[in-house]
């Protein structure tokens, strides 16, 4: 079933902005395919009718019948008789595809489309040689442990346990990393034509690891407040979701974090629709500033959580994590045994060293981030003023709203100069969000510069209104 804007808060997303004086009905339609363009409203929400939404909006309904028109005329707008209008995306464009990964590619590139930043050193180094020595105490056993390493697993527990999540080690399963996690858990709670409820925008692994299991991926629009409760409730109640996927702290790619309101009411929501609720936690260590967050989503009842050592530490140790009652986990490590036996005993002593330097971690990535953000941000004010973006507090990248939809535009020309960036609809399920970039603030900062150069360039290249247009629109997620 598709969801339904109500008049009231159709008005409220298409704010002031397009009641211009003369060009009431062109200015309604801009503004409510800039909705769906966005990715605010989702591709087949259905729309108030004519009689309804006018008086809301306190214009004719000639004026709405001239907009809805207007939108159906390109495609944006589909009505059937008797059944209404829902919003679309002509062509029926479903999401964007990340560019493939930058070594794939086999040439040198600018690579934005991976937000990771190098290892932590020297406190790798450090923790390799620690974790050498350790390998001996290691070297009478089998080294396959499914479930993972008995030390790892504590130390993992104890960092849950810091935060404010008490764990003990068999609720923790050791995995090949936040993505390996995911997967593990879209194995064993869903089945081929499962659906999964997931932000709009969301990270696109986790769209593209739905798709690929088969599973309908359901996106419940991100407000600029954050997690839209009653959108969650509505879209559990409409389709049923096995799961729902959910990145709490620093959002990839908004960089929002839910406050504690907004965690117990999904919670809540999911538990009462019987929705298994992942957090995926790889970027909840990496606050950069502002107030601390919440107690982590994992501390309401069911709630099922995924973390990672890629950003906190380094993606190249491959380790990440699973936080669920014990008897889910046993029963992840025994599907694992399936495909790929066990994690590295090496790699899993690296981590538990790291673990036990954690706060040092932590610091070393903060600096490198906050240095790099506040790079990309004096680079878009110099060069791409017009661009909409908003302070991230955490995390490792920038959504960047575009005045006019040519993100994927932008995006291929780029690829073009060898710089790889991942444009608005690989976040989407339905080829929404065409004005935003994402762009990670973990390259230095001469290529964070140069690459936000070459894109205001490509961009103004592309459609010139990109550098001057006023974005009509009240700041989008
Ligand atoms: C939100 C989110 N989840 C999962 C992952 C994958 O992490 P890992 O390297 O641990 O598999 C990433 C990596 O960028 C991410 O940003």
């Amino acid at each position: 079933m598709a969801a339904t804007v109500a008049p009231r808060d159709l008005d409220t997303l298409l704010g002031p902005g397009w009641r211009r004086p003369g060009a009431s009905a062109s200015a309604l339609a801009d503004a409510l395919r800039g909705l769906v363009v966005d990715g605010r409203l989702a591709a087949r929400t259905r729309v108030p009718s004519e009689r309804a939404l006018a008086p809301q909006l306190g214009v004719s309904r000639g004026t709405v019948s001239r907009a809805y028109d207007a939108l159906r005329a390109d495609g944006y707008l589909v009505s059937a008789r008797g059944s209404g209008s829902w919003l679309a995306l002509p062509g029926g464009a479903v999401g964007g595809s990340l560019p493939p990964p930058a070594d794939v590619l086999g040439r040198h590139v600018t690579d934005l489309s991976t937000a990771a930043l190098p290892a932590p050193e020297p406190l790798l180094a450090t923790a390799a040689a620690r974790a050498g020595e350790a390998l001996r105490r290691q070297a009478t056993t089998t080294g396959y442990a499914a479930t993972g390493l008995a030390e790892l697993r504590t130390a993992i527990a104890e960092r849950f346990t810091a935060r404010g999540l008490p764990t003990r080690a068999d609720e923790i399963l050791v995995t090949a990393g936040a993505q390996h996690g995911l997967q593990l858990l879209v194995a064993a709670l869903c089945a081929p034509g499962d659906r999964a409820l997931v932000d709009a925008p969301a990270y696109p692994r986790t769209l593209a690891l739905l798709r690929r299991s088969r599973v309908r991926a359901v996106a419940v629009p991100l407000r600029p407040g954050g997690w839209d409760a009653a959108g969650w409730r509505h879209a559990l109640a409409a389709s049923g979701p096995r799961i729902a996927v959910t990145v709490p702290d620093f959002h990839n790619p908004t960089g929002l974090t839910a406050t504690a309101a907004q965690r117990a009411a999904i919670a809540e929501a999911c538990a009462r629709a019987g929705t298994i609720l992942v957090a995926d936690e790889t970027l909840s260590e990496l606050r950069l500033d502002g107030p601390a967050p919440p107690l982590p989503l994992g501390a309401h009842d069911g709630v099922v959580t995924v973390g990672s050592m890629s950003k906190a530490a380094w993606g190249g140790l491959r380790l990440g994590w699973v936080r669920a009652r014990p008897s889910l986990i046993r029963e992840l490590a025994v599907a694992r045994a399936d495909f790929d036996m066990a994690s590295p005993v090496l790699e899993q002593l690296v981590a538990t060293e790291l673990l036990a330097e954690w706060d040092a971690v932590l610091a070393s990535r903060r600096t490198l981030l906050r240095e790099r953000r506040d790079a990309l941000l004096g680079a878009l004010a110099e060069h791409a003023p017009a661009w909409d973006v908003r302070r991230p507090r955490g995390g490792m990248s920038a959504w960047v709203r575009l005045p006019t939809p040519v993100a994927a535009r932008v995006a291929a020309e780029a690829a073009r100069e060898r710089l790889l960036v991942t444009p608005g609809p690989a976040f989407s399920v339905d080829g929404t969000f065409e004005r935003h970039l994402r762009l990670p603030f973990t390259a230095p900062p001469d290529e964070l510069l140069a690459a936000v150069r070459t894109l205001a360039d490509l961009a103004r290249r592309v459609d010139p209104a990109t550098a001057t247009a006023p974005d009509p629109a009240p700041i989008a997620v």
